[in-house]
């Protein structure tokens, strides 16, 4: 009988092969020539099928215990093989792999330090929704449906807006946090008859066309301080402070240039300027940095304040372009993209 012969040849081969293999690698090539799918051991089962039947009576145990010897010698390598690679020697000059601490984010430390300087000077730091109403956002800050202002601020909308002031958007500005702020005080929700400050860092998003210097998303601090006769030089004040903190310097120029922002009257764009002659340094030209004014009495009116009794001023600043300013980086993108090779560059400490 030809099949018992080879039965047997296949059984010694496998041992030997099984045997002579020195690592996990070589076992599994052993495996697969004697038990694979398409091994010895299945052509010999399929010879094993078309014997006659009084053979097979012969045949049909030294099948089976050739296969559970194959697979015994298969158990057998496997065992030994593992056990060889745990006895590996251990290299100890192996360098082990790198690890590099996190940083903050160039952004997170500016706004740490902007609130740092806000917080000497009185302000309490808070923030609002990003999911906003149009009331917040819009209605609340002089700006109706159908308002022009509404077009230089378009963005991303989750209702219709024709739904009115309750539409949900993604806020455009930090000014809605102002038309928060002023609902609760005039309603008697923060201690009543009491100046505020505040100064919100965060995020806001804007359907724009992404460039060097536009993003859909970038981070604004806004102040405002709301109180007895307030003057536009305190609110030069507040902000020459900021500034000097921010780009650590006290020389900071600041010049004033009447802007049209609905929500403030008088309304100014603020641009800066440091005194030195680096072309590549941008804040030694005049450039322009944010948005301000004297609140508009409709506005704190708006939100159940008497503007009679109370006044205020606000201002609204994108924190990515001074950090731009401050580490002389020329591309916004840098800012929200995920690549650590710019963002370690600013890592303190
Ligand atoms: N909210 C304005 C903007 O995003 C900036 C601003 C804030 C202007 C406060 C005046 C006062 O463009």
């Amino acid at each position: 009988m030809a099949l018992a012969d080879d039965l047997d040849l296949a059984r010694a081969e496998a041992e030997a092969g099984f045997a002579a293999a020195a690592d996990a690698a070589a076992v599994e090539t052993v495996r697969i020539a004697f038990l694979g799918r398409q091994g010895r051991l299945k052509a010999l089962q399929d010879t094993f099928r078309s014997a006659p039947p009084e053979d097979k009576r012969v045949l049909g145990p030294k099948l089976n215990a050739s296969k559970a010897a194959i697979e015994a010698a298969l158990q057998a390598a496997q065992t030994r093989v593992s056990a060889v690679e745990i006895d590996a020697p251990i290299d100890l000059t192996e360098p082990k792999p790198r690890q590099r601490p996190g940083s903050l984010h160039p952004l997170s430390v500016l706004a740490h330090e902007i609130e740092d300087v806000f917080r000497s000077m009185g302000f309490a730091v808070i923030d609002g929704p990003h999911i906003e109403l149009d009331d917040y956002n819009f209605t609340r800050l002089n700006i109706p449906e159908n308002h022009p202002a509404r077009d230089a601020q378009d963005t991303f909308w989750l209702d219709h807006p024709q739904h009115g002031a309750n539409s949900r958007l993604l806020r455009t500005h930090t000014s809605s946090v102002q038309s928060r702020i002023y609902q609760l005080a005039g309603s008697g929700q923060l201690p009543k008859d009491q100046p505020f400050r505040y100064v919100v860092v965060g995020k806001v998003f804007r359907y724009e066309a992404i460039d060097a210097t536009h993003d859909n998303t970038f981070t604004q601090v806004e102040g405002f301080v709301v109180d007895r006769e307030i003057t536009v030089a305190h609110l030069v004040g507040a902000i020459r402070t900021m500034l000097g903190a921010a780009l650590k310097r006290d020389d900071v120029e600041v010049r004033l240039r009447p802007a049209f922002y609905p929500f403030v009257e008088p309304g100014f764009d603020v641009d800066v300027r440091a005194p030195g002659a680096d072309p590549s340094v941008r804040y030694h030209r005049w450039m322009e940095l944010m948005g301000c004014g004297l609140i508009h009495p409709d506005v704190l009116a708006a939100g159940g304040i008497d503007p009679t009794q109370w006044s205020g001023f606000a201002f609204g600043m994108g924190l990515e372009r001074l950090a731009m300013i401050r580490h002389g980086i020329a591309d916004i993108r840098v800012m929200n993209g995920a690549d650590l090779r710019s963002l370690r560059q600013f890592a303190a400490g």
